[in-house]
């Protein structure tokens, strides 16, 4: 038996950067339960008869709890149609995919997953600078910047200095403050290059360059979506950050 439920990556927000499989499965879907932040470019590819549910978090505005999604996409699923369960980025990096995926197996209900574009590459691809580099950076590292029950969360600040790695922090600009001082504490240079990326991919990608000590008053409050990368191998210098012209943003 195939699956007709298909959990997909949407990308970093340009439509250009879906895979070619998630946009045969946007055209063919019934019903797509989706994240408020997903572009609506991409929406605009579902069929005319398909019912589009934001199940999405948005900043300020009640949203369904991840209780409540669990449940809507098994019931949805129940009915036999084409379901698509659509995320930001890439579904399994900080996409609470597991429960979602548990939900549907309790239910016996199989599901295909279709990776996305993530965050840290798309960043990176702005950048044109490599998450990892030969020498510089040997490891990357992915974390959250929020807490369970917001503010900071319970990293291990020491060995986190430690790595020599490439630190990209997704939901971090609003704990930037905390995240810097934490990891000055814990042995990081306050002089380690910081970047931050807003929006990338998009038209609206607005890049800050700086350090670490630096960054939480250069970034102020970004309104769109924001990665933070850390680490020897986002050296200002060498980051060669095109402007928006010379991009082929969606
Ligand atoms: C809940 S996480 C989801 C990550 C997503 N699954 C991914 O793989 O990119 C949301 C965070 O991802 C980052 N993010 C998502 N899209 C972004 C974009 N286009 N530009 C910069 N950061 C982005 C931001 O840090 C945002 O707070």
């Amino acid at each position: 038996m195939s699956a007709r439920v298909f959990l997909i990556g949407a990308g970093p927000g340009d439509p250009d950067l879906l895979t070619i499989k998630a946009h045969r499965l946007l055209q063919s879907a019934d019903v797509i339960l989706h994240d408020s932040l997903v572009d609506p470019r991409i929406l605009s590819l579902a069929a005319d008869h398909a019912e589009l549910v934001d199940v999405g978090k948005r900043c300020g505005k009640h949203s369904a709890t991840q209780t409540t999604i669990n449940k809507l996409l098994v019931s949805y699923a129940r009915t036999g149609q084409i379901i698509v369960r659509l995320k930001g980025g890439d579904p399994m990096i900080f996409g609470r995919a597991t429960e979602e995926l548990e939900s549907l197996a309790a239910a016996n209900i199989l599901c295909e997953i279709i990776p996305g574009i993530t965050a840290a590459t798309a960043a990176a691809a702005t950048l044109q600078r490599s998450l990892t580099q030969r020498g510089v950076a040997r490891s990357l590292h992915f974390l959250t910047g929020h807490g369970a029950e917001g503010g900071l969360p319970a990293h291990d600040w020491v060995s986190l200095t430690r790595t020599g790695g490439t630190l990209v922090i997704y939901m971090g600009s609003q704990t930037i403050a905390g995240l810097a001082s934490h990891l000055i504490e814990a042995g990081m240079s306050p002089t380690m290059p910081a970047i931050a990326v807003e929006n990338a991919s998009l038209h609206s990608q607005a890049i800050t360059i700086a350090t670490i000590s630096t960054l939480p008053n250069r970034l102020g409050r970004p309104l769109g979506p924001t990665l933070l990368l850390i680490g020897e191998a986002m050296a200002s210098e060498e980051v060669v950050a095109l402007t928006t012209a010379q991009l082929a943003l969606g």
